[in-house]
């Protein structure tokens, strides 16, 4: 396996300054790379009324699909904490609709790598747009 792109840490590291999270005190970043060879940061952005809050990973690929990115080819997630920040189920889904079962997640903390997934262990047997390819009309 290739060893890990330095770059993708130290652009969700320092992403993680500009995390909004004052009601969980939970900052998250990520940093997106993708196929192409371009990176998009994210951080978490919550909001006083709870539900609306954004996670990182939503943010980040929001600004790749506005460059007219549509391919992840890894990701780095950063949270602070004992327990590895993976991402939540709904975060899950938002990559999967980007990446693939072999698409690697990177997981760390603000000094390092701390563990790598794919997205099929992460989420496992899922749905996504090869589920909708064919048309039933
Ligand atoms: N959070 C993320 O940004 N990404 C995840 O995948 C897990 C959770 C954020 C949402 C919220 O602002 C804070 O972490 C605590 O749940």
């Amino acid at each position: 396996m290739t060893s890990l792109d330095p770059t993708l840490f130290e652009k969700a590291r320092s992403a993680l300054n500009y995390s909004y999270s004052p009601y969980s005190r939970f900052p998250v970043s990520c940093c997106i790379k993708t196929t192409t060879g371009k990176y998009y940061t994210g951080v978490n952005i919550e909001n006083a009324a709870y539900p609306l809050s954004l996670c990182s990973e939503a943010v980040a690929i929001s600004h790749m699909v506005k460059e007219g990115e549509k391919k992840i080819s890894e990701i780095f997630i950063i949270g602070l904490g004992e327990a590895l920040c993976t991402p939540c189920g709904a975060c899950r889904q938002r990559i999967r609709e980007f990446a693939d079962d072999d698409t690697l997640i990177h997981i760390g903390d603000d000094k390092g790598h701390r563990a790598t997934f794919t997205l099929g262990e992460l989420l496992p047997h899922s749905f996504g747009p090869h589920n909708l390819e064919q048309s039933h009309d």
